[in-house]
């Protein structure tokens, strides 16, 4: 490892320095979380067009195609032929590194989509300006609140017919809590857009539209004098608005931000590219680089520190061309080398990382150096676990990853008697690796329940206990409205109705499930002192 220097080296953002204190701070890793629709992809691809990774963007016109692909990333790596990962996309911007970590939505989402969020430093979350809080938003906002995630907010799609502004924050604090801080403010209606006011500087930008948004927009900062003999009543709404969301106090406060309890707001249209700038420049102004993380012990590792990271997804025998197992490590501290040898902490055995990976898909190719806030593949890693620590030089270990709150279940039989063995040491195994989780329904004596967080772990599941351990399954799916942890005092008391299951993992957890919302809201009123807790994380 080279010593650390007091002064950055100047240069292009991809020449690496070698200088760990410097590479992490000029890092930024964050994931975006959306519903489907609300413009992730095109954001995405609106981030590689402002960074100088793609000359022009668009004409990702074919959504068959993507949605059947298995990551829309995949998709996106075919038709710009640049290289994607299914997990992370790198690129560089303003003497930066950004690591975009991928929260596979549509039918890939599962558990990996909210661990990936364990390997960020922040989030995006983009909402659709016309619909505001949708449901896997909020499931995903759920997560990164549990973690502290700082969050930067995207309101997307101005560029057409949407609800007002001001009624969007009250949705989002109301919703959920979080305080709404807009940096940027709309001049113009919903799909009349023609600017925005930076709130930090008082500046308006006047964007003009470049052909299918697939070059940068026009920018003109227009005088505030000018601004109103042009904009008119457009430009006195947005300067009431600002006035107003001053009056309340709704301004930019870094420190509410870091911990997770305001969001700095920006406007925009992904699609026409109003307003990409001020979120992209967000990142790498407003977004935290790399932190010192927590051991098990309580004890922070200084990102100086020799290298460390944590595995925080595991990809296995899914296609069938390559046999492979990919361990996604996050780099915590220290510089990582490829062939490195390292020490996986909760064997204490060494590792090579002789075949180290950032890029996959069609085109994989290795990777030598990578620094806090990296994420390196590593390929034929099958010994390594989801949570496993690496490290050289001092030891450390990392806390383990928590599973997350499951909402589909799958009740599972064995379809060959004679494979019991078999069947009992392959649920262990993908529970082991957090492919899905297993509890049981003591009604239904001891039979094994998966949970799971989407359709995918399940069907990945079953093939992997049909093909790999040879012990095929039958499942019946049941999805359910709420999932609550409880208590035996409290099973004892709930009413013995079909709308209630209960099933558990081990001694100590006990889920309650109900197929209405309402149905367990009404018990709730009328019994205040039973244990229904909501959960996002359990421990794993
Ligand atoms: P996702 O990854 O979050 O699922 O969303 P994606 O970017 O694929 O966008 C979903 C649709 O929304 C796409 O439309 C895309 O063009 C559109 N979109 C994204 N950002 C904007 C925006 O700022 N303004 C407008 N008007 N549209 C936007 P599509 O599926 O190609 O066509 P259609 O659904 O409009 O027919």
């Amino acid at each position: 490892m080279s010593e650390t220097s007091e002064t950055a080296p100047t240069g292009e953002a991809s020449i690496d320095t070698g200088d760990v204190s410097y590479e992490a701070n000029r890092r930024r890793t964050f994931a975006i979380i959306s519903h489907p629709d609300a413009g992730k992809t095109t954001l995405t691809e609106k981030f590689l067009l402002y960074a100088g990774a793609v000359g022009e963007a668009g004409a990702v016109k074919a959504r068959e195609g993507r949605r059947r692909s298995r990551s829309d990333w995949m998709e996106l790596e075919q038709q710009r032929g640049i290289s994607v990962t299914s997990t992370a996309l790198k690129f560089d911007y303003r003497d930066h590194v950004i690591n975009l970590l991928d929260t596979p939505g549509h039918r890939d989402f599962s558990e990996d989509t909210y661990r990936v969020l364990t390997a960020a430093d922040a989030a995006v979350m983009v909402l659709d300006a016309a619909k505001g809080i949708e449901p896997q938003t909020l499931k995903l906002f759920e997560v990164c609140r549990a973690q502290q995630l700082p969050i930067l907010t995207f309101l997307n799609k101005f560029d057409r017919p949407g609800r007002d502004p001001l009624e969007l924050l009250d949705e989002i604090e109301d919703q959920i809590g979080l305080r709404p801080t807009p940096v940027t403010w709309p001049v113009g209606i919903p799909g009349s857009f023609k600017g925005v006011i930076d709130r930090r500087d008082g500046s308006f930008v006047r964007y003009s539209r470049s052909v299918r948004g697939a070059t940068e927009a026009g920018e003109e900062i227009v005088p505030p004098k000018i601004a109103e003999l042009e904009e008119g009543e457009d430009w006195r709404a947005a300067i009431e608005g600002c006035a107003l969301l001053d009056e309340v106090g709704a301004n930019l406060d870094l420190d509410s931000f870091y911990a997770g309890e305001s969001s700095p707001l920006f406007v925009g249209s992904a699609l026409t590219n109003f307003g990409v700038r001020h979120i992209l420049d967000a990142i790498v102004d407003l977004a935290p680089p790399p932190h010192p993380h927590l051991d098990v012990s309580g004890k922070l590792r200084a990102i100086t520190t020799s290298f460390s990271g944590f595995v925080f997804k595991v990809q296995a025998n899914m296609n069938p061309a390559h046999r492979d197992h990919i361990a996604f490590l996050r780099v915590c501290s220290g510089r990582f080398e490829r062939g490195i040898t390292v020490v996986a902490s909760s064997t204490g055995k060494p590792f090579t990382t002789k075949y180290a990976t950032s890029l996959f898909g069609a085109d994989r190719s290795t990777i030598d150096d990578a620094y806090p806030g990296d994420v390196v593949g590593l390929v034929n890693a099958s010994e390594l676990k989801i949570g496993e620590t690496l490290y050289l030089g001092e030891p450390v270990r990392y806390p383990p990853i928590p599973s997350f709150a499951p909402e589909l279940f799958a009740t599972v039989r064995n379809l060959d008697t004679s494979r019991h063995k078999q069947f009992r040491r392959g649920l262990e195994q993908l529970t082991y690796e957090g492919v899905i989780q297993t509890f049981v329904d003591p009604l239904l004596e001891g039979q094994p329940v998966l949970g799971a967080v989407g359709q995918l772990q399940l069907e990945v599941a079953e093939h992997r206990m049909a093909n790999e351990f040879k012990a095929p399954i039958e499942m019946r799916i049941s999805q359910y409205q709420a999932v609550r942890k409880t208590d035996a005092p409290t099973v004892s008391a709930l009413p013995r109705s079909s709308g209630i299951r209960i099933i558990e993992r081990g001694q100590e957890l006990i889920l309650a499930l109900f197929e209405s919302e309402y149905w367990l809201q009404r018990l709730q009123r009328d019994h205040p002192e039973w244990t229904l807790e909501p959960i996002v994380t359990l421990d794993r």
